[in-house]
């Protein structure tokens, strides 16, 4: 087939290989184009990580021709974060996001990154180490399945391109929500599927024949970047993400889509049980 017929997107069944229900009844996990049983998912992550941590920030520089900063940037605008609000940052590796909120809340807010591979935070030291006086900046080390606060502890939460790495989807999301204040915001930043079908082509080429080579030439491992483009077309799509994110308990979910939707904006409000 040619590559300008799109072949790479999968359908609504394939992707719900995505989501927790499908990996419980049958105790597989996918991660790009490998699949592992559901228990082992989350060390082949750690390891993934482990192996690109030091050119991370390079690499997806690079990839994204630099436009991830602008997503980023907007997505956090999104959030509408305050002066000396307590923010977290799930799965927020080197730190990108947590800086821009760290900006936004000042020293008198808090700003945490949790993340489970400590190479990823570790390559973002040299980042947050200067940004320290904006406002605090603390590290957690763990698994968005099981996040180590109480409930209601923070105004936001967000996770960028983090979640669709995390073995139950619903449960990442359910713990950023549990730990979110009653009136607290949700913001996912994710890849998906773009809208127009001819840059979808082009885009389809590029994760699967150009970003592989970079990732060898580059990196020296086209495994790592060529399970990349599998991952994003596993994820549910923008309607489907915020009809999960509403049935776990946020409310007015809306999107952005950012680059002709090669990325996606979501946020919402935690809802307050007892209105
Ligand atoms: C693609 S990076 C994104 C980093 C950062 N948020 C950004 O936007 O640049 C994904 C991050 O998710 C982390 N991660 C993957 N699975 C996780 C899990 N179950 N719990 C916590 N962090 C996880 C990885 O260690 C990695 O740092």
């Amino acid at each position: 087939m040619a590559f300008w017929q799109n072949p790479r997107w999968f359908d609504d069944s394939k992707r719900q290989e995505q989501i927790d229900d499908y990996i419980h009844a049958t105790g597989k996990a996918r991660f790009g184009i490998r699949e592992y049983a559901e228990e082992k998912k989350a060390e082949a992550v750690r390891i993934h990580f482990d192996r690109v941590a030091p050119k991370y920030d390079f690499m997806n520089s690079l990839l994204s021709f630099g436009i991830q900063h602008a997503w980023k940037r907007a997505a956090v605008r999104m959030l509408d974060i305050h002066a000396g609000e307590r923010v977290l940052d799930v799965c927020g590796g080197t730190g990108d996001l947590a800086i821009l909120a760290a900006r936004r809340t000042g020293p008198s807010g808090q700003v945490v990154i949790f993340d489970i591979n400590r190479a990823m935070i570790q390559a973002g030291r040299h980042k947050i180490d200067p940004f320290a006086d904006l406002g605090h900046i603390g590290y957690v080390q763990g698994n968005a399945e099981a996040i180590t606060f109480p409930d209601n502890t923070f105004d936001c939460a967000m996770v960028g391109f983090g979640i669709r790495n995390v073995t139950h989807l619903k449960q990442g999301f359910a713990e950023m929500i549990r730990v979110l204040k009653p009136g607290g915001r949700l913001l996912c930043l994710e890849f998906s599927r773009p809208l127009n079908p001819v840059f979808r082509s082009l885009y389809d080429f590029y994760s699967f024949n150009i970003m592989p080579a970079l990732g060898q030439l580059l990196a020296g491992s086209a495994e790592s970047y060529a399970c990349l483009p599998e991952t994003i077309r596993m994820f549910p799509l923008p309607d489907e993400l915020a009809a999960m994110l509403t049935d776990l308990g946020l409310d007015g979910v809306r999107w952005t889509f950012l680059t002709n939707g090669i990325s996606v904006a979501h946020v919402g409000t935690k809802r307050n049980k007892f209105l």
